[in-house]
């Protein structure tokens, strides 16, 4: 039987949380947790699901909903199987990977010749179909891997060559309802868009600041600007008492720079280091009640898997 597999990783946003739903940049990477997804005919030409308990099925569906109406196709005769490397519901981008994953396995399945930049469209629609709103960040990183300059809707998609990240993540324990913040921060948006759109400006700052200085590795600058982010971040409202006391912890143990990672409220904080720092830092995170998530930062985007 014919079948194909996709594994597709996740990511961290490094800076321009929020403000990359609003036109500006943001920077990304990919992690080393991968989201798998197997499409394969099925022998009695029904469709089939089989997927794990924390795999979000509406991303699948809709993914296949995307897949009919641009290929035209009824696909309809599939098994499709997901499998995840991603720690739970950390917040780690396992929908935008599942969705990337199933648009790509299904273009390699059907034959079908579609570029890289429509696999990202097919992937960002169908994001939006199911959360409403979003940036596409996500989707980004899950298709095209490394670490990204990213602005909304992929209207500027940049590979950055950056080397010797060292990042540690620290799980709150909480896990953060993305779209509830997103439309929280959207009624701030209407209610003092002055404000609001200072934040988002200043951290479109940071972040062009820190794009030549993350390809140079000068990370004590980054961390400065991680720090300066997360200044605003607070500002907006979408911190949290957890995610600040990791952070704390984190800088206080000798981090260049820690911020939250994402729409906050909860999931998890990143802490730039460097090699030396690394033990000091996860032991500080764990002690302030945080659990340390390892990964590596760079992973490669989306690929077919022999
Ligand atoms: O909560 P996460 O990890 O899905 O990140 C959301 C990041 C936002 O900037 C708040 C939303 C977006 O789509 O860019």
């Amino acid at each position: 039987m014919k079948n194909v597999t996709v594994t597709a990783p996740g990511k961290l946003l490094l800076m321009g949380d929020h403000a990359v739903v609003y036109g500006r940049p943001c920077l990304v990477t990919a992690v080393s947790e991968r989201m798998s997804v197997c499409v394969e005919q099925s022998p009695d030409g029904q469709l089939h699901f089989d997927m794990p308990e924390h795999v979000d099925t509406r991303f699948v569906s809709r993914a296949l909903e995307t897949a009919r109406a641009h290929w035209r196709l009824p696909i309809s005769d599939i098994t499709i199987r997901t499998a995840s490397q991603f720690s739970g519901n950390v917040g780690l981008g396992s929908s935008a990977a599942v969705t990337v994953g199933m648009i790509a396995a299904l273009r390699e399945y059907l034959g079908k010749k579609d570029s890289l930049k429509t696999l990202f469209t097919l992937s960002y629609r169908t994001i939006l179909d199911v959360q409403g709103k979003g940036s596409g960040f996500d989707a980004a990183a899950a298709l095209f891997g490394g670490t990204l300059y990213f602005v909304t809707a992929g209207k500027t998609i940049e590979p950055l060559s950056v080397n010797n990240m060292r990042l540690i993540v620290g799980f709150t324990g909480v896990k953060a309802d993305t779209v509830t913040l997103v439309r929280e921060v959207e009624e701030k948006m209407k209610a003092q868009p002055e404000r609001v759109n200072r934040i988002y400006d200043a951290i479109a700052k940071l972040v062009e600041e820190a794009k030549p200085k993350m390809v140079e590795g000068d990370w004590e600058r980054v961390g400065k600007l991680m720090d300066f982010n997360q200044e605003y971040l607070r500002d907006l409202g979408v911190s949290s008492e957890k995610l600040e006391s990791l952070i704390a912890a984190s800088k206080k143990a000798g981090a260049w720079g820690a911020k939250l990672s994402g729409a906050g409220g909860g999931d998890c904080m990143i802490a730039l280091v460097s090699d030396d720092k690394q033990p000091a830092v996860q032991e500080a995170i764990t002690q302030a009640g945080g659990q340390v998530i390892h990964i590596s930062p760079n992973a490669q985007g989306a690929r077919i898997e022999p």
